[in-house]
């Protein structure tokens, strides 16, 4: 049973990837420092998957802490690397913050791997490399356009670290462009959970929906877009941790026809704010209490993928449509606030 190390295992898209990587046959385990996510996450993957899953709780900006987990894993036989500041607001608020979580942590875990002769590597990357494209869809050559956020800068250069180290390792690589996750595992036992008040969409909604947050704010009505909110390609959190387990199976059979290649995971779908909180609305059946506001500094206007080489190379095949998105992130909401003894109250907390 071949090991994978999977970095940020706590957190959102590793959670659900570890439960894909166990369904397909893989050991697991993970590295989470737990500094924006809960080690109890792992309990509901053993739920799931029947498997317990150990977690070093390591920060990767800890070199010599990192490498010890090499040392006392000598049969890891790939990594996946998820952990990463992530918000695109935050990262406009505090860039050196991202800097130096995002880059010095990618690097150390990249001097492992190279020490220890880890064959495989998959890079949690993201569409906001792209910046405002031209063209949308996007694909993989689209050329990059100048990042609108530290975070997107963070990821702009972690990508350029991984092509010029597969360069020098010969280790081979997948970068993973991410699109906007969304979605929870279908049993509702893992799911998002923002620490504090949440950034994201589709946790905002259903945070507001459940009446967590009173009223959620459409960042800008005026862009130009086709109802003027922003447009996102949003993919659910299923079907973008199987992508990870393809990855892996990808490169374990030799067939990357470069050291590293590059797929971008979204739906294919362009969806835009309000037609995002449409979906939901007809999910649930709750009318939601939102208000316009102000642009929010780091937005990109519109991105979404084409995802043709994921699907004709990797063989994936997303699933789940935007509703199907909508109603598991709504049945998970709900089992936040029903299991309160669970979960301490404090989205993202759990007892
Ligand atoms: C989407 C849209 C907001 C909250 C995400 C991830 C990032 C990367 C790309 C993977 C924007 C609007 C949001 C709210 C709103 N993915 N919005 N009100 O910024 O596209 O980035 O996808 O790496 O890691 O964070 O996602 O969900 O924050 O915003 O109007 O309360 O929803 O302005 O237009 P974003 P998001």
């Amino acid at each position: 049973m071949n090991k994978i190390l999977v970095t940020g295992g706590c957190g959102y898209i590793g959670s659900h990837t570890i439960v894909d990587l166990i369904e397909n046959g893989y050991e697991v385990i993970s590295v989470d420092n737990n500094s924006r996510s809960n080690p109890n996450v792992l309990k509901g993957i053993e739920q799931i998957t029947g498997q317990k899953v150990k977690n070093y709780k390591v920060d990767l900006c800890n070199f010599d802490d990192t490498f010890a987990i090499f040392q006392e894993n000598t049969d890891i036989s790939g990594v996946i690397h998820f952990a990463a500041y992530k918000s695109v607001a935050e990262s406009v608020v505090n860039p050196l913050m991202y800097f130096e979580n995002n880059l010095v942590s990618l690097i150390n875990l990249l001097k492992c791997v190279q020490e220890f002769q880890i064959p495989h590597f998959v890079f949690s990357s993201s569409c906001t490399v792209y910046g405002n494209p031209d063209e949308i869809p996007v694909t993989e050559t689209t050329a990059p356009k100048p990042a609108e956020s530290p975070y997107g800068y963070s990821k702009q250069m972690s990508e350029q670290i991984v092509n010029e180290f597969t360069k020098s390792s010969g280790i081979a690589c997948v970068l993973l462009r991410y699109f906007n996750p969304a979605g929870a595992h279908p049993s509702a036992i893992i799911g998002e959970m923002p620490v504090g008040k949440p950034q994201n969409l589709v946790p905002a909604i259903t945070q507001t929906a459940i009446g967590r947050i009173p009223k959620m704010l459409v960042h800008g009505n005026d862009y130009p877009t086709r109802d003027g909110s922003c447009i996102r390609d949003y993919i659910h959190i299923c079907d973008l941790a199987n992508a990870h387990t393809l990855s892996i199976q990808y490169l374990e059979q030799g067939k990357n026809s470069k050291p590293c290649e590059v797929f971008n995971l979204g739906s294919g779908n362009g969806v835009s704010v309000l037609e995002a909180i449409q979906a939901f609305e007809k999910i649930s059946g709750i009318k939601l209490n939102y208000e316009t506001g102000p642009r929010r500094s780091g937005d990109v206007v519109a991105v979404y993928a084409n995802n043709d080489k994921a699907k004709a190379v990797l063989g994936w095949k997303p699933l789940f449509s935007l509703e199907e998105m909508m109603a598991t992130a709504w049945k998970w909401e709900q089992r936040l606030k029903a299991d309160e003894t669970v979960f301490s109250g404090q989205s993202g907390e759990l007892n």
